[in-house]
């Protein structure tokens, strides 16, 4: 059995997992947390999950609550990944959380080298396989010109999303091009022509979309698309299981949702 805590528990993706841990006959749900001061504190993660009683509270996340885990799975924001790395000694971290800034990236870093890490901006496996061709598609066609459409649900915090700046940077290792100097966030004005070294980026935000990634390839007389639909957050709560199987027991080091799928890098 490999004992899994949720952080973000409470979230629309924690929930997702929660139940996919508890039907799982390998995983055993041993922390379900969230923020302090959560009305949902106290209540039984499973009821919330939707999944029926699992006899562990929603709590807040603390060093002790994790002292009984094999692998955190976490989907709850920059703050509170922020918050949990320092109490999570070298435990085996899955994370889904996007919108992680530069000084986030760096302790995650520097925490791959107590315990081993697997940050991913998207958990399905189609977009891992499509990351795999926009790289290939942006290397085979150097002159074509790369712009990247994202539609996400209204309450989404970060954009650009997580999966489309992932996709953007596969474009750009095609190219051998620095992915910052090159990322262009939307365009108003009088931008003037489009540099050829650029990779445009825009984001769609409403209602209930749950991720749509498009990457344009377009030439002078035809243009490629390269697509993804999620259909279920579902998909994205299985992928980060599926890690979490594959991460315990890991030596201490940086991973990618490549490594689980063995599709290499
Ligand atoms: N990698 C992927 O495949 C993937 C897929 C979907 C979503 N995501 C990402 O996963 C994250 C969560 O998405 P979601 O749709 O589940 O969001 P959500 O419904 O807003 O859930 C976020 C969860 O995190 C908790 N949280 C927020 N700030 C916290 C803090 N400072 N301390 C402790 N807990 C805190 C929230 O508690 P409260 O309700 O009390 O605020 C809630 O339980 C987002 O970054 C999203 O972009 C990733």
């Amino acid at each position: 059995m490999v004992r899994i805590a949720v952080l973000g528990a409470t979230g629309r993706m924690g929930r997702l997992v929660i139940d996919a841990v508890v039907r799982a006959d390998d995983l055993k749900l041993v922390a379900a947390l969230t923020r302090a001061g959560s009305q949902a504190i106290g209540t039984d993660a499973g009821v919330l999950a939707g999944a029926g009683a699992v006899g562990v509270p929603i709590a807040s996340a603390s060093a002790d609550a994790l002292a009984d885990c094999d692998v955190i799975i976490d989907f709850s924001s920059p703050d509170a990944l922020g918050q949990i790395l320092p109490l999570s000694g070298d435990i085996p971290l899955v994370s889904g959380t996007t919108g992680l800034g530069p000084d986030l990236l760096d302790a995650l870093v520097e925490r791959a080298h107590r315990g081993p890490v697997l940050v991913a901006a998207n958990f399905s496996t189609g977009v891992t396989l499509l990351r795999d061709l926009v790289e290939r598609a942006a290397r085979a066609l150097p002159d074509y010109d790369v712009e990247i459409v994202e539609a996400h649900h209204r309450f989404k915090r970060d954009a650009p999303s997580g999966t489309a700046l992932a996709l953007g940077q596969s474009a750009a290792a095609g190219r051998d091009w620095n992915h910052d100097e090159v990322a262009v966030h939307g365009r108003e004005g009088q931008v003037g022509p489009r540099p050829e070294r650029e990779i445009g980026y825009h984001a769609i935000r409403g209602g209930g979309i749950i991720g749509e990634h498009e990457v344009w390839l377009v030439g002078p007389g035809e243009r490629i698309q390269l697509s993804h639909s999620a259909i279920h957050r579902a998909t994205f709560a299985d992928g980060a299981v599926r890690a979490a199987r594959w991460i315990h027991g890991r030596a201490p080091g940086r991973y990618d949702l490549r490594d689980v799928l063995g599709l290499g890098r």
